[in-house]
């Protein structure tokens, strides 16, 4: 079985509850469940596959945003220590908020997706823009979003299906 790692920022809100749900419909599989904080770069490398869920919180630059500092610092830490993550996998969720943020939706998923396929890893789940309501996202390759987009501030009550359909999606190359 696979050695799947599940991990998440920021703490106490939404990712947090998403990941909670991810982390219970993967409890078949050999998951390990970590807040960002708690994972060191050298970690990253004994998994077979990573799952990445973060928000997206800088309405202009993502980037601008203190609580995407725990990511920076990772993806420098990565660098520093030139991980190797040839051949391995990651899935990323992102939470957003389509009405209020309309031209910037979910934006975060593709720095995380960038940082990470600059060591090699091949990037699973792309999922489909249905359903969603908003003008632009630098999150969206070949028409679809680079991972899976949830919405808890506009649409609570579409995230479970969409984990559901998501996780059904790519166990098979995660686990
Ligand atoms: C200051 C701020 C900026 C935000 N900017 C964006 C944005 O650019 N794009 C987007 O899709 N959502 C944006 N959001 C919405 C959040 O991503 C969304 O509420 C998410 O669920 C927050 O996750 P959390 O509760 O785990 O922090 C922003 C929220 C805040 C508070």
């Amino acid at each position: 079985m696979k050695k799947v790692a599940l991990i998440y920022w920021p703490q106490g809100g939404s990712v947090e509850r998403c990941a909670n749900i991810i982390n219970d419909k993967l409890q078949d599989c050999n998951v390990e469940f970590h807040c960002l904080e708690d994972v060191k770069a050298g970690d990253l490398a004994k998994f077979d596959s990573i799952v990445l869920g973060g928000s997206t919180v800088g309405a202009d630059h993502w980037s601008n945003d203190q609580n995407q500092d725990e990511w920076t610092f990772l993806f420098s830490e990565m660098e520093k220590e030139q991980v190797d993550l040839k051949d391995k996998t990651i899935a990323l969720f992102g939470l957003g908020n389509q009405m209020l943020y309309p031209n910037h939706f979910v934006d975060g998923m593709i720095t995380i997706k960038k940082a990470f396929e600059k060591f090699g890893v091949k990037t699973v789940g792309p999922w489909p823009t249905d359903g969603y309501d908003f003008n632009e996202s630098q999150a969206i390759e070949d028409d679809k979003f680079v991972g899976l987009a949830l919405d808890e501030d506009s649409q609570p009550e579409l995230t479970e299906e969409r984990i559901d359909e998501w996780l059904h999606m790519i166990k098979k190359d995660i686990a």
